[in-house]
């Protein structure tokens, strides 16, 4: 085996080393409102679950290569809303395509001709189709790491779900390390 001291290794060999070996991730594409009240999407994969009575979860958000704040954190900000769409296969390429550095001004949503439906509870709305949808406000943002990251903790206030993701998560994406990802496709169940 390899070793590296995070003290002395190179900075890139570390983030990579966490790209791949924290994988795969669950990815949340995020619905916000930008300004001018259109919708942002974008996906993090730097996010899981914290707990689940209240429903917690974290969103750990960078800033752009120029150091500016990435539109879903300045709406998170200002809003104190956000909606995570769950991706299944048939979302993946807008997902990826949504990933891309959109002017703030222009909206992905229109751009890749996105249908979304209204939330129950928060402003921005659901992407139309996806498995699950989980309406969230803001409980907490710390400010983390070198750059810094804003950790964004949300409280999910509302649930939209298809009966089938309690049984199963096949044909859900998630993201592996590089420019990898999985697509859920062999499930094992252990019954004990
Ligand atoms: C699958 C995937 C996962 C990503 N995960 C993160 C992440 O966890 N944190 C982050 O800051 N950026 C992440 N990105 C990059 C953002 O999606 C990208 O910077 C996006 O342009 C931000 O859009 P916004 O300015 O509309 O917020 C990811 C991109 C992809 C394609």
């Amino acid at each position: 085996m390899k070793k590296a001291d995070v003290k002395s290794a190179d900075q890139s060999l570390i983030s990579k080393l966490i790209f791949n070996t924290v994988a795969p991730r669950p990815i949340a594409w995020i619905t916000t409102l930008n300004e001018n009240g259109s919708v942002n999407l974008a996906p993090f994969s730097f996010y899981n679950a914290i707990t689940t009575k209240p429903p917690l979860l974290f969103v750990s958000i960078g800033k752009r290569k120029d150091g500016s704040d990435k539109d879903t954190i300045r709406n998170i900000k200002r809003t104190g809303e956000f909606v995570i769409n769950v991706i299944s296969k048939k979302f993946f390429e807008s997902m990826v395509e949504s990933g891309k550095d959109f002017p703030p001004e222009e909206s992905e949503i229109e751009k890749l001709q996105i249908e979304t439906v209204p939330s129950e509870t928060v402003s921005p709305p659901i992407v139309k189709g996806v498995p699950a949808a989980l309406e969230c406000k803001v409980k907490e943002i710390i400010e983390l790491g070198a750059t810094p990251m804003s950790v964004v903790i949300g409280e999910v206030v509302f649930i939209h779900y298809d009966e089938e993701i309690l049984k199963t998560q096949k044909g859900i994406v998630g993201r592996l390390g590089g420019k990898r990802y999985i697509v859920v496709e062999k499930e094992i169940t252990i019954f004990k």
